[in-house]
């Protein structure tokens, strides 16, 4: 079954062609990150026409990538929610488009869903797992006893972790994307600044903005006494805490339900000391670990189609009357 999906939640307009569920076709990812750089962030307004000045560009050149004409798509799927609203009516209404026109079904698919299912273009998911979902917008540990079934065992109780590490970045000068030029900071960088280990506990839910206001209130502080902070070690300091807690409960949770397969997913599952925080720990634990290739971590719709092939095979098929939802739970 090839699988056309579209992805448009934020400011990625992206487009693949998946094969049941395993095989990817063609992608095609259009970043508008350069343009919103200018702003310092992404700006919902801009980000919603540049989908729709590009979205039959990327249309045209994934289809020729993949060797495919529309006729030759079995179904269309889309993201529907959560993101920016106009950004997701975009691609939402091209898939409509397509699916009306061409008689097929039209799959919703949450994005989160894709997030964890760029993890089957890798290898085909075991169950039980456990899915550590870390992104812009996410922080959650969830339960997956099998296919496109989710259970949500903790969450962030209020910043997610990419928004931190955005947030952070702006207060320590680095330019817009923050997180992976934080990333790459912390690895230049020391552990030197005396910072609090976020919701140290033995829940399964995780808090950022206690993290992220300690940040601030040091670098205020410093400036105050006419001293700058070292943007370095200030990123490795960081960075250090959220990989701890991140990795200090993912495996906790995965010890204490006896869970022997562990995926990361979402933007900030490309962060380089996660990825080897978890792959050491996994290791020793006795843990299969799979992160998706860096390419697959930030948004694209290539995990949107990976996912609507288990949403189809489970009855998700939406009517044209199928609305963009801003947030809404995983499940
Ligand atoms: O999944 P994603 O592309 O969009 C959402 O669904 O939110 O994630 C974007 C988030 C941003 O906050 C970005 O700063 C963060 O992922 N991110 C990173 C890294 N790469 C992307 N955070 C830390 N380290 C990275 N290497
Ligand atoms: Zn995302």
């Amino acid at each position: 079954m090839k699988i056309l999906a579209i992805e448009t939640s934020c400011d990625e307009t992206s487009m693949s062609v998946i094969e049941d569920g395993t095989k990817e076709l063609a992608t095609t990812v259009l970043s508008q990150m350069d343009t919103h750089a200018l702003f310092g962030g992404v700006v919902p307004e801009i980000a919603s026409r540049m989908h729709i000045e590009n979205i039959t560009i990327v249309l045209d050149e994934t289809l020729k990538k993949a060797g495919l004409e529309l006729a030759d798509i079995d179904a269309f799927a889309v993201t529907y929610g959560p993101g920016l609203i106009g950004s997701l009516l975009v691609g939402l209404m091209c898939a409509k488009t397509l699916a009306y026109i061409y008689n097929k079904p039209l799959i919703p698919v949450h994005h989160i869903a894709g997030h964890i299912y760029a993890n089957n273009l890798e290898k085909p998911l075991e169950f039980p797992l456990l899915a550590l979902v870390v992104s812009g917008g996410h922080t959650e540990l969830v339960y997956m006893k099998d296919h496109y079934d989710f259970e949500v065992l903790g969450s962030t109780l209020d910043d997610a972790v990419g928004e931190a590490y955005d947030k952070v970045a702006r207060v320590i000068n680095v330019p817009y994307p923050g997180g992976p030029l934080v990333d790459k900071l912390a690895h230049q960088g020391k552990d030197t600044y005396d910072l609090p280990t976020p919701l140290n506990d033995d829940s399964y839910n995780f808090s950022f903005s206690g993290l992220k206001s300690a940040v601030i209130n040091l670098v205020h502080k410093e400036k105050q006494n006419n001293r700058e902070i070292i943007a370095e070690n200030m990123a490795c300091s960081f960075q250090n805490r959220v990989v701890d807690i991140l990795t200090k409960k993912t495996i906790n949770a995965a010890s204490k339900l006896g869970i022997k397969n562990l995926i990361v997913a979402g933007g900030v599952a490309a962060n380089s000391g996660l990825r080897e925080s978890l792959s050491i720990s996994c290791q020793k634990n006795n843990i299969d670990l799979i992160i998706p290739d860096l390419k697959r971590c930030t948004d694209n719709a290539a995990m949107i189609g990976a996912a609507a092939y288990y949403a189809y095979k489970k009855g998700d098929i939406a009517g044209l009357k199928l609305n963009a939802r801003a947030s809404i739970p995983l499940k």
